[in-house]
């Protein structure tokens, strides 16, 4: 009899990719891979642990699954990603009912380590995060057919002072361009029409590699994908956007006119704290230059409120660039204060209450410049990536536009007389606007 293997994935996209790497090693070795977490015998959970919500997420998560071990199917609990990486004795010492600690470097000894757990054996295997899939690597495909993640390079060589993540993730280790492009090639070919290009730092990719960063090189390739549709990159670094990737945003068709790009924060001093390379008045440029050389882009940024030392007079710096620059999408975060970050010892840690007032405060004025910003798509024609028929509006079909990323962005929600079909690509007329989706109809 196969053994019964449940996944749960948390965090990032970037885990999700580890996770589909997990579940490839599984089904090659024969295991049987269930989606319905309590007829697993074995579960695996995945981990985040970036800042405390996804600390306790995590944890949280552990706790209700190890509940299936009393009475339920489940026999052998295994943690695995980047809780599993930063807290490897702490859980051991904690945690009795998880059964096995992978590391994320050591992903692939996954299914050799489940029939020893299965044995009776406890187990933890943590060590340094050095793993990188190739084209080759087995992987289940656990997005929507239409879309999927394709991870350009592991790790991070910035050393952003609030942040965990190179630490459990190791130095940055891009993929060849040629290797990449199989696997594009590959995801296309099953069915794919949406390639979002993810790493902790798209715009760095290939800096270890070939001396220099070739991100516009690798787009330019993987543009020429046959069948290909959208192509979309999330995670840059301001500094690291070149003239080139521009004017690929504003030419190559396939390319989303869409940037993902962390800013963190707006005031020169926090941004030095922050060990950020940029400033707010080459920000300020850059979102220029970006609007005028390519009309129509969107552009997401996140930001972090309440970083040691910031003062109310600060905040109210980063707001008002908030105003000034508009936005199309932002993310505000309170700083969470994590233990081994340069960060957690700076003077002026700012107080719970705050952090949440101004995250609530930066986030209230956002919602109005979106609602605006939307308000202005009233009447336009914009393309639509059809991903679900509305269960409770009877021919009303759910997509996105190139503006929106799949979890994090607004959907378009559209009438139509036709029967569509998921992954289709259509015009839709926009005739109403919310602060985060749009609706409107099929133009045929
Ligand atoms: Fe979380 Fe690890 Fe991603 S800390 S955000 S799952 S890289």
């Amino acid at each position: 009899m196969t053994v019964k293997v449940g996944l749960v994935s948390l965090g990032c996209p970037k885990n999700l990719v580890d996770s589909e790497v997990i579940l490839g090693f599984l089904k090659n070795a024969g295991f049987e891979i269930t989606n319905r977490e309590q007829d697993a015998e074995v579960l695996i959970i995945n981990t985040c642990s970036f800042i405390n919500d996804a600390k306790e997420e995590s944890i949280k998560t552990i706790i209700q699954l190890a509940r299936l071990k009393n009475g339920g199917n489940c026999r052998a609990l295994l943690v695995t990603g980047c809780l599993a990486q930063r807290y490897e004795k702490e859980l051991l010492a904690e945690m009795p009912e998880i059964d096995a600690l992978i590391g994320t470097g050591y992903i692939t000894d996954i299914p050799a380590i489940i029939p020893r757990v299965l044995a009776g054996e406890s187990f933890s295997r943590v060590g340094i995060p050095g793993y990188l899939h190739t084209s080759n690597t087995p992987k289940i495909q656990t997005t929507p057919r239409y879309t999927a993640y394709l991870k350009i390079a592991e790790g991070c060589n910035n050393c952003c002072s609030y942040c965990i993540i190179p630490a459990l993730r190791g130095k940055y280790r891009s993929r060849t361009m040629e290797d990449i492009l199989n696997e594009a090639v590959k995801l296309v070919e099953y069915g794919v029409k949406e390639l979002i290009l993810v790493a902790q730092d798209t715009t760095f990719y290939g800096i270890d590699l070939y001396g220099r960063p070739v991100l516009d090189d690798l787009i330019r390739r993987l543009a020429a994908v046959k069948d290909l549709v959208w192509l979309r990159i999330l995670y840059t670094y301001p500094t690291l956007i070149t003239d080139g990737l521009i004017k690929l945003l504003a030419t190559e068709e396939k390319l989303c006119r869409y940037l993902d790009m962390p800013l963190q924060h707006a005031e020169n001093e926090i941004l030095k704290k922050m060990n950020r390379y940029s400033s707010r008045e080459e920000t300020v440029r850059l979102v220029k230059k970006l609007r005028a050389d390519v009309p129509g882009i969107t552009i997401r940024t996140s930001f972090i409120v309440g970083f040691p030392g910031e003062t109310e007079q600060g905040f109210q710096e980063l707001l008002d660039f908030m105003e000034e620059l508009k936005f199309d999408r932002v993310g505000v975060f309170a700083y969470s204060r994590e233990e081994g970050t340069a960060a957690a010892i700076l003077p002026g840690q700012v107080p719970e209450e705050i952090k949440q007032e101004r995250c609530h405060r930066a986030m209230f004025q956002q919602q109005k410049i979106s609602l605006e910003k939307n308000l202005k798509k009233i009447g336009k024609v914009i393309t639509v990536l059809v991903e679900e028929r509305s269960l409770k509006k009877q021919g009303v079909y759910i997509g996105r536009s190139e503006g929106d990323a799949p979890d994090i962005d607004g959907r378009v929600l559209f009438k139509s007389n036709l029967v569509l079909q998921q992954g289709e690509i259509v015009k839709v007329l926009i005739k109403n606007a919310r602060e985060y989706d749009l609706s409107g109809e099929l133009i045929q």
